[in-house]
């Protein structure tokens, strides 16, 4: 495993190792299958960010469940001054169910606020969230995230999902920027 990763014009070192990665992510799998116990839930995940983190935690969970992707796309409306974002992807009726909302990193909480809100219309009978990372000094927004990986410092982090401007994705393990940032 590599200690030290570059990422366009950035360098990352080991933060997280792999071994520590899924070790955390079986005992996750572990509470959760204690937790849903016999309900076939929904794990959805927000692309693009989860999706290593989404597929390892359902092989963790191992019981009968469904797996989904959404993703939150951004865009100006022509008219409002600020970014809009819509809920994208969505194919499974969600009513009633229970869902598992499976996010790579919780920062300021904005976008799981929104995704809450639209997802809560649709009337699931349980709605939680699961992140691998969460920047809790970053926390702006009142939301509970129940299944957190690692609580980190607020340093910008890649790999196992995570990219920095479409890099860093492929990486087992998470890498932090370095102090000294550039090369
Ligand atoms: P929030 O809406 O501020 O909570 O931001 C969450 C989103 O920002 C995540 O889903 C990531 O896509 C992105 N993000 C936040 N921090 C990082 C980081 O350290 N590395 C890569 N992406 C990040
Ligand atoms: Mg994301």
């Amino acid at each position: 495993m590599e200690s030290v990763v570059q990422a366009h014009d950035l360098v990352f070192r080991i933060f997280l190792e792999e071994d520590r990665i899924n070790s955390r992510v079986k005992e996750l799998g572990a509470e959760l299958r204690t937790r849903y116990a016999g309900q076939t839930p929904v794990f959805l995940g927000v692309l693009n960010g989860s999706f290593m983190f989404t597929a390892d935690l359902a092989r963790a969970f191992s019981e009968d469940c469904e797996v989904s992707f959404i993703k939150l796309a951004s865009y100006r409306g022509t008219q409002s001054s600020g970014d809009v974002a819509t809920l994208i992807g969505l194919e499974t009726d969600l009513r009633n169910r229970h869902v598992i909302i499976v996010e790579d990193i919780v920062d300021s909480g904005k976008t799981l606020q929104v995704l809450l809100q639209e997802l809560r219309q649709l009337q699931p009978a349980s709605l939680e969230i699961a992140a691998l990372l969460q920047k809790p000094d970053m926390l702006e927004h009142p939301i509970h995230v129940a299944y957190v990986g690692f609580s980190i410092p607020p340093h910008f982090v890649i790999g196992y999902g995570l990219d920095y401007n479409g890099l860093g994705r492929q990486y087992a393990a998470i890498y932090q920027l370095a102090e000294d940032g550039t090369v």
